[in-house]
C-alpha cells in the first residue's frame, strides 16, 4: 500500500542530525517505502520557498506555501503575502498554507494572526486555490473566518475539533485531515471526529517531524508513519486499511487538483 501524506515539514531542521541523510534521506526513504505523495508545507517565506524546491526535485512531492500564525512578524503583511503569491506560481504549488489561528501560546497577538489569516484567505479567493488551516484552540474564530469566504475551500489539518464541528465543516464543503493524534490512547475527540467524516472528505497526514503516532509517540515523525494513522482510522470506522488508503488518496488528489 502507498499512502498520501497531505501535511509534512520534511525540511524541518530536526531531520538534519536526527535522521540519516537529513531532509533528502527522509523523503527518499518514505517515497521508496509506503508513501505515494507528500505535500511539504510552508509556514513562512523561507520554508515556503524550500517547499517549492523540494517539489522541483521529487516527482511525488508537492508544495504548499503560506504564513503560519506563529510566523506573522514581517514588516509588511502585504509584501510578505506578495512573496507567497509569487511562490504559488510554481506548477507544483497546490495550496495556500498553513494559515490560521493559534491561541495555544499567548505570545502572538490574536489581531495580528487574524490580519494574516484574512489576507491569505482573500488571496485564496482571488487565485481560486485550496487552503490548509492550522486551528489550535481557536475553533470559533476559525469557523467565523472561513464563513466570510464561502467560495474558499480546503482542509483543517491535524483536526482537533469535535465530531459536530467536523460535520459543520463538511456541510460547508471542507475536508478534514487527521494526524497521529488520532492514535493516542486518550484522544477521545479525534477518534469520534474521524468516524463522523464522510468517506469523500477524509484526509490523512503526519505533520512530521511532530505528532508521531503510537507507538512512536514523542519520537521524530516521518511520512511513512502515516500508515499507522490510516490503520487506526480503519479500525475506528470498521473498514479495511486498503479502503482508507484508496479514499484518502482520491480525496487528496481531488482537493489539491493533482492528476
Ligand atoms: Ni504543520
Amino acid at each position: 500500500m502507498k499512502f498520501f501524506d497531505t501535511h509534512a515539514h520534511c525540511d524541518d531542521k530536526r531531520f538534519e542530525g536526527e535522521y540519516e541523510g537529513g531532509t533528502h534521506g527522509v523523503i527518499s526513504d518514505c517515497l521508496n517505502d509506503n508513501v505515494s505523495y507528500i505535500i511539504n508545507i510552508g509556514t513562512n517565506l523561507e520554508n515556503s520557498r524550500v517547499s517549492t524546491e523540494l517539489a522541483d526535485r521529487y516527482e511525488r512531492v508537492y508544495a504548499s506555501c503560506g504564513i503560519h500564525p506563529s510566523d506573522v512578524f514581517y514588516d509588511s503583511p502585504d509584501e510578505a503575502i506578495g512573496v507567497i503569491e509569487e511562490l504559488l506560481k510554481h506548477p507544483k504549488a497546490v495550496a495556500i498554507g498553513e494559515i490560521g489561528l493559534d491561541y495555544h501560546y499567548e505570545d502572538v497577538p490574536r489581531e495580528l494572526q487574524a490580519i494574516y489569516f484574512e489576507k491569505q484567505m482573500e488571496l485564496a479567493k482571488r487565485l481560486d486555490m485550496p487552503v490548509i488551516i492550522h486551528d489550535r484552540d481557536a475553533h470559533g474564530d476559525c469557523m467565523e473566518m472561513i464563513r466570510k469566504f464561502p467560495t474558499v475551500k480546503g482542509v483543517f489539518h491535524s483536526f482537533s475539533g469535535s465530531a459536530e464541528m467536523a460535520q459543520e465543516l463538511v456541510a460547508l464543503g471542507w475536508y478534514i485531515s487527521f494526524s497521529g493524534t488520532v492514535t493516542f490512547k486518550n484522544a477521545k475527540k479525534p477518534k469520534e471526529a474521524c468516524v463522523a467524516v464522510p468517506s469523500d472528505r477524509l484526509l490523512i497526514e503526519t505533520d512530521a517531524p511532530y505528532l508521531a503516532p503510537t507507538p512512536h509517540r514523542g519520537e521524530l515523525n516521518r511520512s511513512s508513519y502515516v500508515q499507522l494513522t490510516a490503520e487506526e482510522i480503519a479500525r475506528l470506522r470498521g473498514v479495511s486499511v486498503e479502503k482508507i488508503e484508496k479514499i484518502t488518496t482520491e480525496n487528496a488528489k481531488r482537493l489539491f487538483r493533482i492528476k
